[in-house]
């Protein structure tokens, strides 16, 4: 099969969060299991180019139709770590993708349509036709619209297309100027409840709805969070429009690309391990300590990776953090924050803790750091608000690093208490789980592990050993995206 996934982000060489592992790891996932996979994306101007091999500008001239005129925009081709992908990069006096950062401008919205535009052009115009379209999140909502609005009439009626929701808190809320600027001319046939008409807001446009609406497959990245967004308000106003769309929307649970997360062969760690040399992680967490400038002392270290925001539930990291202190333990936090008042807060904290030699806080995205943490840490914390899948706990597993996760969305999926979980038995139990997004909830559930690393070690490191058992590697979800696949190509 040919499949084109068009996305935002795809790691290592543009990475936000998870959308860009998932992306690249299906991708090599597919690829292994046989088939042809490219990939289209935006060409940032802050995008990590050393681990881009073999760049160079493979369609000079693809003019997309904007505004009744047109962007003239260059298309850039190269290898991420084997993956074929194509960069668009539109010249334009708007500099859509030179601002030296992936989102957050007031116009993400018209920035992301004209990407979406211009990656169905650049498929017409180098005759591409894949079998399968697989668009990702808020940013490519528009690509099914289009296809099937305006590109089936230029030959490209035979594609199909998977879109995937990873996040329903940003949806794209534009305005009726994007219609303009497109080209979809019709007003008020898109501003209907049963077309991309916001179901909050009468007089905006969503991209997601859109996405879902005009999509034959829709999925998203768990199976308990695909029930959350229909029975819940995690669905963020969408809910209904999943209802009616149901018999088409599924939950997938992402996988982890075994090849970049892999304790026994990662780059960016000192010391290899797999279960049977589990001791070996210990000289990670020394070597942990010692760039981190943590005193050497028997304690265990809970730590926290991920952005810093309202959905990570940071008040629980923070408090988490002081409990870790007056409990025993160590804390290192790796996190970025794009609200400002969240990272003033963290910067406040770091610069009061600054001279406790049982706690870190780095500020930023850090790739590397984060592999060593990983490593080297024995607990890693996921108490999110909502969580549509969450990585960072089953990354944590494959280290051998136990993780304490708050029961949402995929964290639901992946973590079984071991003290309570009732559909697991004992030994392949993985984590502990809280429920209530209160301090007393968590306190209870950290409490339990630090007591175990303390009272009885070989249990600990049993419970470590069971975590490191479980495959969340792509091969069974690659699976059943190909069986999707199948299926939308086979259904007309
Ligand atoms: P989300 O996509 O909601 O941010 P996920 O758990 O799905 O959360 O994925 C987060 C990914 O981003 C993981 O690979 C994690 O290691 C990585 N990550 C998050 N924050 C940072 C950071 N500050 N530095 C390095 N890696 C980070
Ligand atoms: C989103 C979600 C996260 C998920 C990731 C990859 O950013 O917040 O839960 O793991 O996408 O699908």
């Amino acid at each position: 099969m040919y499949i084109v996934q068009i996305a935002s982000e795809c790691a290592p060489v543009i990475k936000a969060g998870g959308l860009g592992d998932v992306v690249y790891g299906l991708s090599r996932e597919l690829e292994n299991q046989g088939h042809s996979v490219e990939l289209i994306l935006p060409k940032y101007d802050c995008m990590r180019y050393d681990h881009i091999w073999g760049l160079h500008d493979a369609f000079t001239n693809l003019w997309v139709p904007w505004y009744g005129g047109a962007i003239h925009c260059s298309v850039y081709c190269g290898w991420v770590h084997g993956r074929l992908c194509f960069f668009i990069e539109p010249h334009s006096g708007d500099n859509f993708f030179n601002r030296g950062c992936y989102y957050g401008s007031n116009d993400d919205n018209m920035r992301f349509a004209l990407f979406s535009k211009a990656a169905l052009e650049f498929l017409l115009q180098s005759n591409k036709r894949p079998d399968v379209i697989h668009c990702h999140d808020w940013q490519t909502g528009l690509v099914p619209v289009m296809l099937y609005e305006m590109y089936k009439y230029y030959g490209m009626e035979y594609q199909r297309v998977c879109y995937t929701i990873h996040n329903f808190k940003h949806q794209g809320s534009a305005g009726v100027e994007t219609l303009w600027a497109t080209g979809l001319n019709q007003e008020s046939y898109y501003f209907q409840s049963d077309k991309l008409q916001d179901n909050f807001n009468p007089f905006a446009l969503n991209f997601m709805k859109g996405g879902i609406v005009y999509s034959n497959a829709v999925t998203t990245v768990s199976p308990h969070h695909a029930w959350e967004a229909r029975y819940t308000d995690i669905g963020y106003g969408l809910g209904h429009t999943l209802h009616l769309h149901q018999d088409r929307f599924t939950g997938v649970l992402n996988g982890i690309d075994h090849d970049f997360w892999n304790p026994e062969t990662d780059r960016y760690i000192p010391s290899h391990y797999t279960k049977d040399n589990f001791e070996e992680k210990a000289k990670n967490k020394k070597a942990l300590r010692e760039r981190l400038l943590l005193q050497d002392v028997e304690k265990p270290i809970i730590s926290y990776i991920g952005r810093l925001d309202e959905q990570k539930g940071v008040h629980l990291v923070h408090h988490a953090m002081y409990y870790a202190l007056h409990n025993g333990a160590q804390f290192v936090l790796l996190g970025s924050a794009t609200e400002s008042s969240i990272n003033n807060h963290f910067r406040h904290e770091k610069d009061f803790l600054n001279n406790n030699p049982d706690v870190h806080l780095e500020l930023g995205f850090n790739e590397e750091l984060s592999h060593l943490i990983y490593a080297g840490a024995d607990m890693i914390i996921v108490p999110s608000n909502y969580e549509p899948c969450g990585l960072t706990q089953m990354i944590g597993l494959k280290y051998g690093t136990v993780p304490i996760v708050r029961g949402v969305g995929g964290l639901v999926n992946t973590v079984f208490d071991k003290d309570y979980d009732q559909t697991k038995p004992p030994e392949e139990r993985n984590g502990y789980v809280f429920y209530q997004s209160d301090y007393h909830a968590l306190e209870f559930s950290l409490e339990r592990p630090l007591k175990l690393w303390y009272n009885n070690p070989e249990e600990f490191r049993k419970l470590a050993l069971a975590g490191m058992e479980y495959d969340y590697s792509w091969n069974h979800p690659g699976e059943e995206y190909v069986k999707i696949y199948d299926r939308i190509r086979h259904k007309w």
